[in-house]
């Protein structure tokens, strides 16, 4: 799908992955909302690339189902592209004498990562569905997911968080079968480590040894490489119903 001129939602567009890829395709002539709990930092950006802020939390369905409204009185029509960023990261074990991992703390994971990511998806597939097919392929729309290499190799503490990205990994498929008579893409990216603000918290040799662990290139992923997968993602039609693993080849240890 060509970006220009197509309307996009990122959530979580306010900080990080979601950041790099609004002023990404805002730079590649989309028009960007960018949905997000902090409405001050998804202001500063939207007014840095003349895109509309919203205030949204991802897990309330009528914010979400305003936020929509929204962009369609802002753009005139409904997004063709969803990117689905925001999440929040809990890292808590089990069973642990320090306190563990509460159920109200799983269950918030769940609801964010994986229940908010089904709102913006079901939301933004019942709207994609009524525009007009472009394209050879007669294509709606797009729509992608931010899994986690955590999906696959979660580490000690991570038993909520992975659980999320999971359902997020395992959802791709079953969407992209039944969005595909609507001509609706759905993919999912599982990122490494990337250099975002949960890394920005962590002391400068912590994050030195993370790096060392990460095969090629040895660094954390730049948000822009993040936002690079999308574009193309977006651009080859072919890029549908599968999780992309962008993660410099490491595989997360158990602790
Ligand atoms: N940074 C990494 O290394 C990494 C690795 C794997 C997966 N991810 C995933 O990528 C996504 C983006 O992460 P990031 O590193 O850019 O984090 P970040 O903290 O920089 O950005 C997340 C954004 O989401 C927003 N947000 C949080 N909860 C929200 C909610 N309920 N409703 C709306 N907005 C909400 C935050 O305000 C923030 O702006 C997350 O889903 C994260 O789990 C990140």
């Amino acid at each position: 799908m060509d970006i220009e001129g197509i309307g996009a939602v990122v959530t979580g567009g306010g900080s990080g992955l979601g950041e790099a890829t609004a002023r990404d395709l805002a730079a590649r002539g989309a028009k960007v909302a960018i949905f997000d709990f902090n409405l001050e930092a998804a202001e500063r950006i939207a007014r840095d690339i003349g895109g509309l802020a919203v205030r949204a939390d991802v897990s309330d369905e009528r914010m979400v189902g305003e936020g929509f409204d929204a962009f369609a009185e802002w753009h005139g029509s409904a997004p063709r592209i969803l990117i689905n960023c925001a999440g929040i990261g809990t890292a808590a074990r089990i069973v642990n004498r320090e306190g563990e991992l509460s159920i109200e703390s799983f269950r918030r994971t769940l609801a964010v990562n994986l229940t908010g990511s089904f709102i913006c998806l079901a939301t933004a597939a019942r709207a994609m569905q009524a525009l007009e097919p472009l394209g050879a392929d007669n294509e709606r729309g797009v729509i992608i997911n931010t899994s986690s290499v955590a999906w696959q190799d979660g580490q000690i503490g991570q038993a909520a968080y992975s659980a999320s990205k999971g359902g997020i990994a395992s959802m791709t498929l079953p969407a992209a079968r039944e969005l595909a008579r609507a001509g609706i893409r759905v993919m999912a990216i599982a990122p490494g480590m990337f250099d975002t603000a949960m890394v920005e918290g962590l002391p400068r040799e912590a994050q030195e040894s993370i790096a060392a662990t990460i095969p090629f290139p040895s660094r954390f992923g730049d948000p822009e490489d993040y936002a690079s997968l999308a574009a193309e993602i977006i651009r080859n039609p072919m890029l549908n119903g599968t999780v992309i693993r962008l993660d410099g080849a490491v595989r997360l240890p158990p602790k």
